[in-house]
């Protein structure tokens, strides 16, 4: 790899002088989704799969950005200062935005950088390649300039760039997960004050099959704003009658008993997604820490039929790959992850039915939905790292 992506600096920029190759994974959530901007658990874990950067710094202002992913864009330039989002800007946006969350959050970048990326994450798969592009960056950037900054401040100023330079409102299990990640563990993640724990996801026997419905959706111009406002909707509606920070805060039974104080009907459901998911959540890594994995499966089916009935954050595409998943022997568990209205399904797979699980589900996706689905049988990674 690395010897590509020096290959290709040079060919793209003149020379490979003094250039670093560096990496950030992409993510996979296990279960607790859309948990994380109501005060929730979430447990993702990182990819051995991501983004890798060959870049260098330069002495002028200015930054020059290339993606192997997307070589018809060519060499897009721009200077550090003055940064605001620009359509046009396209992938670079995600950098830009990081650059400028440095500059807000008091590190301001006064110098310029050479920028040749190289994701292995299928693009608008669900598995966070722009949070990976995101850390990354920050990465790259305390690395050049020396900044003291903690991995879980890059998750921040990812987050920071995210919402206010790229207008998502996500919440910060993305980039948390990608900058924080451990090789072969899960974080279990409070997202009321971010406290953490490493759980082990070993799992004997069995791997973690991806499947990409390749439904085409960006967090942008998807549903995603919607729900979290429904959600904030709802929140106040409950504060109105019990003293509460976040949905986070509720058990099942307070909810049962409060829930009467949201005046909606589709917000009720919003909200109960949102605190039973937390629990379920909770509940999950409980029985994945006694060794009960059937249990944990079980968990991760529930969470779905809650995305598509209570969220509604599937469709046609994300059902079929799961329904379907759940007919397959060998299947622990299978459900959305990520985001939903498109991207992908996580499903915990016997490794001898792998390859029938492939073949039967792909089968059946391509005849109901007309396109064909990708599979990626992933293994859990670290966070980000200098290559060289
Ligand atoms: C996207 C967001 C995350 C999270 C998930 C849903 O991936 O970036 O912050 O809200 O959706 O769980």
């Amino acid at each position: 790899m690395k010897e590509i992506l020096l290959k290709k600096f040079e060919e793209v920029f003149g020379s490979s002088h003094d250039v670093q190759i560096y990496f950030a994974p992409g993510r996979v959530n296990m279960i607790g989704e859309h948990t994380d901007y109501n005060g929730g658990h979430v447990f993702p874990c990182a990819l051995t799969i991501g983004t890798y950067a060959a870049a260098r710094v330069r002495e002028d202002d200015i930054c020059r950005f290339y993606s192997m992913n997307f070589e018809e864009l060519g060499i897009l330039e721009s200077s550090v200062s003055g940064l605001k989002y620009e359509k046009e800007a396209d992938w670079t946006n995600y950098p830009k935005g990081v650059i400028w969350a440095f500059g807000e959050k008091g590190h301001p970048v006064l110098r310029g950088m050479d920028l040749l990326l190289f994701g292995n994450i299928p693009n608008g798969s669900g598995l966070s390649s722009s949070a990976s592009v995101e850390v990354l960056t920050g990465y790259i950037l305390r690395d050049f300039f020396g900044y003291r900054v903690t991995n879980q401040d890059l998750a921040l100023y990812g987050q920071y760039a995210e919402n206010h330079f790229n207008g998502v409102n996500c919440g910060i299990m993305d980039q948390f997960s990608i900058a924080m990640g451990k090789k072969n563990h899960a974080i279990f993640l409070d997202t009321a004050d971010l406290s953490y724990e490493y759980a082990p996801l070993v799992l004997e026997g069995y791997k973690i099959v991806i499947s990409g419905s390749n439904k085409k959706r960006g967090l942008g111009d998807s549903k995603y704003n919607e729900r979290r406002s429904e959600c904030e909707t709802a929140l106040s509606e409950l504060q109105q009658v019990i003293g509460i920070k976040s949905l986070g805060d509720l058990t099942e039974e307070m909810f049962e008993t409060y829930k009467s104080a949201i005046k909606d009907e589709i917000r009720i459901k919003r909200a109960k997604h949102a605190v039973y998911e937390n629990q379920r959540t909770i509940r999950a890594v409980d029985a994945l820490k006694k060794n009960n994995l059937t249990e944990f499966g079980k968990l991760m089916n529930e969470s779905h039929i809650s995305l598509r009935d209570d969220y509604e954050v599937t469709g046609l595409e994300l059902d079929t790959l799961v329904e379907e998943a759940w007919k397959q022997e060998g299947v622990i568990g299978s459900r959305m992850t990520g985001a939903g209205f498109g991207g992908c399904t996580v499903s915990i797979v016997k490794e001898e039915a792998v390859d029938s699980f492939i073949q039967n589900v792909g089968t059946a996706y391509k005849e109901k939905i007309g396109y064909a689905a990708d599979f990626y049988v992933v293994e859990i990674g670290d966070g980000p790292c200098i290559l060289s």
